[in-house]
């Protein structure tokens, strides 16, 4: 089983030492050899160190792992995510145009369909004033929810804001009280609609902020009937908790949370750009899934993220990676990505139970473009850790009497990835110092820290416009990404029991810091820090 695992640790030992710009040198047509195109995005990871060979062992993981198989019954509705048996089936959301889609033996899209389109009356009614609040149309939308409940839409109605034409959205998420107060201080609770999001709909920060909101619009003279809406795998709760049934949008237990933005957990974005942007992001997903789907692994985009993702972290020992979206819109692509690959690989067990001997998947981080490179990337230059970097990038930008501005945005991506890879050696770095009249001890002291190791390795993702349609195929390309990894790991990347503990003794401690209960069963570090809230005020 682990014999191509070796074969890649060998090759990672034999070149490590290489430089990408020897590759190059060796390789004209390496920035072509190493892209991937599909329709009009390219997958550029000419900036690694991988050459053909490593290229044909990492694509042997995919055959050793039975990627192909595993992709289909994925596709084809089988119980993938087996510790909570069942299918994980989010490509069913967007398979607007496509076949029937069996869950033992019944077909889903129907209902997938009937919801998709209950959801487009349901945002015309909103965005045209048939359904407003008692103070008049609704001017403003807040989706409460949390995790994939939240980091979906809210990244999606960052990223479409030039297509958003509907009320203002606005996300609350977290537990804190400061979240909503801010969020509703400048509301009006006549205007404001609702989403409460939530697959299981029982989210303690989801409800508890619920049950805020729901205060707020009763004392504002609100109605609650007019301005509530629900998305849940679990009417029985959304009923329970005095939500109008037409309002309510439900989908199946085999979407996995941070699987969810293509179905009723996007209702605010469908709110926001309108239906028909809406169905042209799930559009690029579904081709998106059509590419993974038909493509050859050496020209699958998603597979050829993950075999990348995979050389880095589990052979080349790299422990972290970076997203940083040239793309401001974009921003909030980093903390989406963290659910996704971070709640999907942050395994250390098989899909059969026994104890993962491979890395896990990396800690996933990063920040827009061009804020980044004033902040961290001295690090990613200069650092002793290498960061494998992921830029997504771009042509061309929507605010077109701004173009200076985009040209700037490119040239600064294109830059950094050339500089990590090309470094500046001590010799260079003499060169530039003498040049301002430094000589002597001073210039070589001075020339060490300007020295950039460089052969620092990065994957560039780019794309001409970021539309619904765009956004669609980006998300659906990491979503499959997380997918082959996890299949290659051979792990379940669709349950999340690492949440669970948490969760469970936030739910014992709570009436111990309502002073209801005595910390007598908490560790010394954790009484001591209760006893600190209870002094000053908790
Ligand atoms: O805490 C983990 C988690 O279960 C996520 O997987 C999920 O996206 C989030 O909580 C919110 O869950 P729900 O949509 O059921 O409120």
């Amino acid at each position: 089983m682990n014999s191509k695992w070796d074969d890649l640790r060998a090759l990672h030992a034999a070149t490590a030492q290489r430089r990408i710009t020897d590759l190059f040198d060796e390789d004209r047509e390496r920035a072509t050899d190493f892209s991937a195109v599909f329709e009009d995005m390219r997958l550029d990871y000419s900036k690694t160190n991988i050459d053909q060979t490593t290229r044909a062992a990492l694509i042997a993981l995919c055959d050793q792992s039975d990627l192909a198989g595993r992709r289909e019954a994925m596709f084809r509705g089988a119980p993938v995510n087996e510790t909570e048996g069942r299918p994980a089936l989010h490509t069913a959301l967007r398979n607007i145009d496509g076949g029937p889609v069996l869950v033992d033996g019944a077909d889903v899209m129907p209902k997938v369909l009937d919801t998709l389109g209950r959801m487009r009356r349901f945002s015309d009614a909103v965005r045209s004033g048939v359904l407003s609040g008692p103070g008049g149309e609704f001017r403003d939308i807040v989706n409460i929810g949390i995790g994939g409940s939240d980091l979906g839409p809210r990244m999606a109605v960052r990223a479409l804001s030039p297509y958003h034409d509907g009320p203002r959205c606005h996300f609350v998420s977290n537990v804190d009280g400061a979240d909503i107060a801010d969020t509703l201080r400048d509301l009006d609770p006549r205007r404001t609609l609702f989403i409460v999001s939530s697959k299981s709909f029982t989210t303690i920060e989801t409800m508890t902020n619920a049950r805020t909101a729901l205060a707020w619009t009763e004392q504002g003279g609100g109605d609650v009937a007019r301005q509530f809406a629900a998305v849940s795998t679990a009417p029985e709760r959304t009923a329970a908790f005095g939500i109008e049934p037409e309002h309510v949008f439900g989908f199946a237990n085999w979407v996995g949370g941070r699987y969810s933005v293509w179905g009723p957990v996007g209702l605010s974005v469908m709110l926001a750009i309108g239906p028909d942007a809406f169905a042209a992001f799930l559009r690029g997903g579904q081709a998106m899934d059509r590419h993974f789907r038909a493509a050859p692994w050496a020209q699958n985009l998603p597979a050829l993220l993950a075999l990348v993702g995979l050389w880095h972290h589990q052979i080349c020992g790299h422990g972290t990676r970076a997203v940083l979206p040239y793309d401001q819109r974009l921003g909030r692509l980093p903390a989406y990505l963290q659910q996704l690959e971070m709640e999907s690989n942050g395994k250390s067990v098989t899909m059969g139970g026994r104890p993962l001997t491979l890395a896990s998947g990396p800690v996933v981080w990063g920040e827009s473009g061009t804020n980044g490179q004033h902040a961290f990337y001295q690090l990613i230059h200069q650092g002793t850790a290498v960061v494998p970097c992921e830029f997504l990038l771009a042509a061309q930008g929507h605010d077109v009497a701004l173009a200076h501005h985009h040209h700037l945005l490119v040239a600064n991506c294109l830059a950094q990835s050339a500089a990590l890879m090309r470094g500046r050696s001590l010799d260079e770095a003499r060169a530039l110092l003498r040049e301002t009249g430094l000589t002597g001890d001073d210039l070589e002291r001075q020339a060490r820290h300007r020295v950039f190791p460089g052969n620092r390795p990065s994957v560039t993702v780019a794309y001409p416009q970021l539309t619904p349609f765009v956004l669609g195929q980006i998300i659906a390309l990491y979503e499959h990404r997380v997918f082959v990894e996890g299949v290659i790991l051979g792990i379940n990347s669709f349950d999340q029991w690492g949440v669970e503990l948490g969760k469970r003794l936030a739910k014992a401690l709570q009436p111990v810091i309502e002073g209801r209960e005595d910390p007598a069963t908490a560790d010394g570090s954790t009484a001591a820090l209760v006893q600190f809230v209870h002094r000053h005020g908790g």
